[in-house]
């Protein structure tokens, strides 16, 4: 099958979260077995990749964009990586979405709208690669949603040429993509379009909206997350539309790679360790310590923050609990970045107690795996949770995480206490200061009766979270997805 995955972001070029890790593993996953896969993404500025690179087709000028050039690049996991080259847009100073002052760009309509555009055509006869045009385009998040649409806008205009299905991937329904609706002229939105049914939100217009009104198949990235988005708890105002084509949605629980976050092969380590021998991580642990400037402590429980500093996270919670967790004896750290009041009160904390509490601002790869290595549990008191990452990695290196009962988070840790043989961490009651604080008072007991603590660590080392299964169920997704677009019945 020839697939094209379209995204904002694919670690190791660009990553804010999680969309990068998952950029990187699916499509490589998906060409692992057997697909020719193809992934778009705009050429940022200091962007170092490596691999044949080809030459760069010119792209048709569409109305109201400025030049732009696909450049291939054919890498070693067998993906071909097409750099949407259009410097007008893309070389900035800032990351992919704002700018170094943390703002969005103020174009960012025109900047997502051309890849998605771009992403579009490449299914269609037009495709500006010759020779090559996907039969399914997989769009990710509001950057990508115009996709859909723009391929729906193609098999209207000409029913009877091939144009490839369309695949919408919901990471995080918090982010809508939303802009004037002054702005649907220039991206090309057709009139009928912009109503209700179409991409109209509030008066405005949401490019997330677009992909989930025109894709063939809507998948997210944990079975309950999809659940959840259907109700108005979860669904933040599209929960109806949601419910709506609920016979096209599916839940699909990411995975982990495991070339790049594997204990016993991680060589951004000081020592390495696995299930069967556990000694590198207690000196993870002491390096860890010393390089964060905590006490020096292996009798102190160690308990660790990786994430986007943001409400979903949870932050405030763990700052409520924080004075209870440090009368404890135990230790607080913290990697992340994010809203300047969780900054500065995260700061303060640490300012306040030197030896038990550390934070350090910024993202910091080699941090990130030296914590998730040297940190006793980890903490994810998620409002929603889409899927989440850090869980999974954190029970790979024998972390046991304390999560909040949403999302991918279910989907992905067993609560110990409910089920002492096969638990992997500790699943708060409620989702609120109350929850992570009884949460933290279970996990405590189980760390200081060391042989419980073990078995926990050992069945969360013994967890899969593979890519494979995962990728199998795009697979099928695809597949339907296909049969739908070309008229068939689901
Ligand atoms: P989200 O995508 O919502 O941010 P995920 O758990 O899915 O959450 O993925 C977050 C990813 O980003 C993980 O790989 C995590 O290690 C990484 N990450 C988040 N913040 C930082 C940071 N400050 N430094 C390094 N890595 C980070
Ligand atoms: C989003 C979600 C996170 C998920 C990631 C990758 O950023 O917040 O839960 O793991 O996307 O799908």
């Amino acid at each position: 099958m020839k697939i094209l995955f379209a995204t904002p972001e694919c670690a190791p070029y660009v990553k804010t979260g999680g969309l990068g890790d998952v950029s990187a593993a699916l499509p490589a996953m998906l060409a692992k077995l057997g697909h020719d896969v193809h992934l778009l993404m705009p050429a940022y500025r200091g962007m170092k990749v490596s691999g044949e690179i080809g030459d760069g087709v010119d792209l048709p000028a569409y109305s109201h964009w400025p030049a732009a050039q696909l450049v291939p690049v054919k890498t070693e996991n067998g993906v071909t990586l097409l750099l949407l080259a259009c410097p007008a847009l893309y070389q900035r100073p800032g990351g992919p979405y704002v700018d170094a002052n943390g703002r969005d760009y103020l174009d960012n309509a025109m900047r997502f709208g051309l890849l998605s555009r771009v992403a579009a055509q490449l299914g269609t006869v037009h495709s500006p690669l010759r020779g090559w045009t996907a039969d399914v385009v997989h769009a990710n998040d509001w950057p990508c949603g115009l996709a859909p649409l723009y391929l729906a806008q193609s098999r209207m205009i000409a029913p009877h040429e091939r144009t490839a299905a369309s695949i919408l991937t919901i990471h995080n329904l918090a982010f809508q993509g939303v802009f004037p609706m002054g702005d649907a002229d220039a991206l090309g939105i057709p009139h009928h379009w912009r109503g209700m049914e179409g991409v109209e939100f509030w008066n405005d217009l949401s490019m997330l909206k677009a992909g989930i009104q025109f894709a063939d198949a809507i998948t997210t990235v944990s079975p309950t997350y999809a659940r959840e988005i259907q109700t108005e708890a979860f669904g933040v105002g599209f929960d109806g539309i949601l419910r709506a084509r609920a016979s096209r949605l599916r839940g699909i629980l990411n995975g982990i790679d495991r070339q790049l976050w594997d204990p016993a092969q991680d060589a951004l380590l000081p020592q390495r360790f696995s299930r069967d021998a556990m000694k590198g991580k207690a000196q993870c642990k002491s390096v860890l310590q010393q390089r964060v400037g905590l006490a020096t402590d292996k009798t102190a429980p160690l308990f660790a923050v990786v994430s986007r500093l943001t409400a979903q996270k949870g932050i405030d919670l763990v700052l409520a609990t924080l004075p209870g967790l440090v009368q404890a004896g135990g230790q607080l750290v913290v990697l992340g970045q994010g809203a300047p009041e969780l900054q500065a009160a995260l700061s303060e904390a640490a300012r306040r107690h030197p030896k038990q509490v550390s934070v350090t601002l910024g993202f910091d790869e080699g941090l990130a795996h030296l914590i998730e290595a040297g940190a006793d549990a980890f903490l994810m008191p998620s409002r929603f949770e889409p899927c989440g990452l850090n869980q999974m990695y954190s029970q790979a290196y024998g972390t046991p995480p304390i999560v909040a009962p949403v999302g991918g988070l279910l989907d992905s840790v067993t609560d110990a206490t409910a089920d002492p043989e096969h638990g992997t961490g500790f699943v708060m009651r409620s989702c609120d200061a109350a929850g992570l604080e009884d949460a933290l008072v279970r996990s405590l007991a189980a760390w200081k009766q060391g042989r419980q603590w073990h078995r926990i660590q050992a069945n969360g080392m013994a967890r899969e979270f593979g890519w494979e299964d995962s990728a199998l169920q795009y697979l099928e997704v695809y597949q339907a997805a296909s049969v739908l677009a070309n008229g068939g019945t689901a």
